[in-house]
């Protein structure tokens, strides 16, 4: 905006023009966005008159020292799982903070407690990326299963040549049901829209009995179980504890959020129940796996293999960390809401939400904090 100065110099249709614009300007809220969106999601946010954009200019996770720089006086943020919001950074953002909108489906980063006390709204992602997970959960099982990085591994080192097929070379436990092996267990340590969206996924794999085991203070769903029991006409859906969980689960898919209550929730003892020739998936948060004891599970057998999208204290994951140096442990970089489709969905469902917060409109996805105080 011009100085005054020069705006004594212009006509006054042109003075009033230029006051209400500046007028409209001073009322315009801050929105610091951590990641450009692309150009489909920034147009809705760039469409808003009422937003003032500032936006993380690399692409690159946004650096926290941009952040606290930045976020003094905005209404809204917009997040990605990577950016951590707690007290230090609400407080360097002021009483103007209306929203924080984090563009994924966990919000462990985000500190519900400090969002409440101050009165923030706080958006997510859920939905929109179920599908996206569950195809990769299942594809996890089946690459840990069938030694499909083991494999790919070899093709990739030019020694093929000196592979040859052999009666039981790279074998592995099977997924699907057998007229030999006819009963399939498949377990999920949570069992939300993803691991349900999961279980659909493998029916056609001839799988037999769910079992599951959910937050303890949630009272088991009988009639839920039933109905999914009928609808992939299995044997049983049932809730379990955890010691039968992991004894009896040929795959155990990890699926449940991340925090303090799920911390190393797979850990020795766990491990230690399970079948030989089990594989466990993690699709949610590397906390809840503890990663020397699963190393030292498939270390010593103790289970079959591993698939993981997550893993603790990443990306600082390197070739020389106990799980990466593990062959039975097929290990991808948090890809999996990674689609075309899907992250398109999350960025504008991130941008909705803050939208609607800063509006007053309804946000399509709120965490509920009601009882987080
Ligand atoms: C999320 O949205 O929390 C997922 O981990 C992203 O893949």
């Amino acid at each position: 905006m011009s100085s005054s100065g020069s705006i004594a110099t212009l006509s006054a249709p042109a003075q009033r023009l230029m006051s209400v614009a500046s007028h409209l300007h001073s009322q315009r809220s801050k929105v610091v966005v951590c990641r450009n969106l692309g150009p489909d999601v920034m147009s809705i946010l760039e469409a808003r008159p009422e937003l003032d954009l500032v936006v993380w200019p690399q692409d690159s996770a946004c650096e926290r020292s941009w952040l606290m720089e930045n976020i003094s006086g905005a209404t809204g943020v917009i997040v990605m799982l990577t950016d951590k919001v707690n007290a230090e950074l609400l407080d360097k953002a002021g009483p103007s903070l209306k929203v924080v909108s984090t563009m994924s489906v966990g919000y462990e980063h985000i500190d519900l407690k400090e969002a409440a006390q101050r009165g923030l709204k706080v958006g997510y992602t859920p939905d929109v990326l179920t599908d996206a997970v569950a195809d990769l959960s299942v594809m996890l099982a089946l690459m840990a299963g069938r030694n499909g990085g083991t494999g790919v591994d070899l093709v990739q080192r030019g020694q093929w040549t000196s592979f040859s097929w052999a009666p039981f070379a790279l074998c592995g436990p099977q997924l699907s049901t057998t007229a030999t092996s006819p009963t399939r267990k498949i377990g999920f340590l949570g069992f939300g829209r993803i691991a349900q969206a999961t279980l659909a996924r493998l029916v056609p794999f001839g799988i037999t009995h769910c079992l599951y085991s959910s937050n303890p203070s949630s009272l088991p769903n009988h009639a839920r179980d039933a109905a999914l029991t009928k609808q992939h006409k299995l044997q049983a859906v049932s809730k379990v504890d955890i010691d039968e969980l992991a004894r009896e689960s040929d795959v155990l898919f990890v699926l449940a959020p991340g925090g303090s209550e799920t911390y190393h929730v797979v850990n020795e003892t766990l491990l230690r129940k399970m079948k030989r020739t089990s594989i466990l998936v993690n699709a949610s948060r590397g906390t809840l796996v503890d990663s020397d004891a699963l190393a030292k599970a498939l270390r010593e057998g103790w289970i079959w293999g591993a698939g993981l999208d997550v893993v603790e204290g990443e990306p600082n994951v390197t070739i020389d960390h106990p799980l990466v140096k593990e062959p039975r442990c097929v290990i991808v970089p948090h890809i999996a809401s990674a689609t075309l489709e899907t992250r398109v969905e999350m960025a504008t469902r991130a941008a909705q939400n803050l939208i609607g917060a800063i509006l007053g409109w309804e946000m399509p996805s709120q965490v509920d904090l009601s009882n987080v105080l």
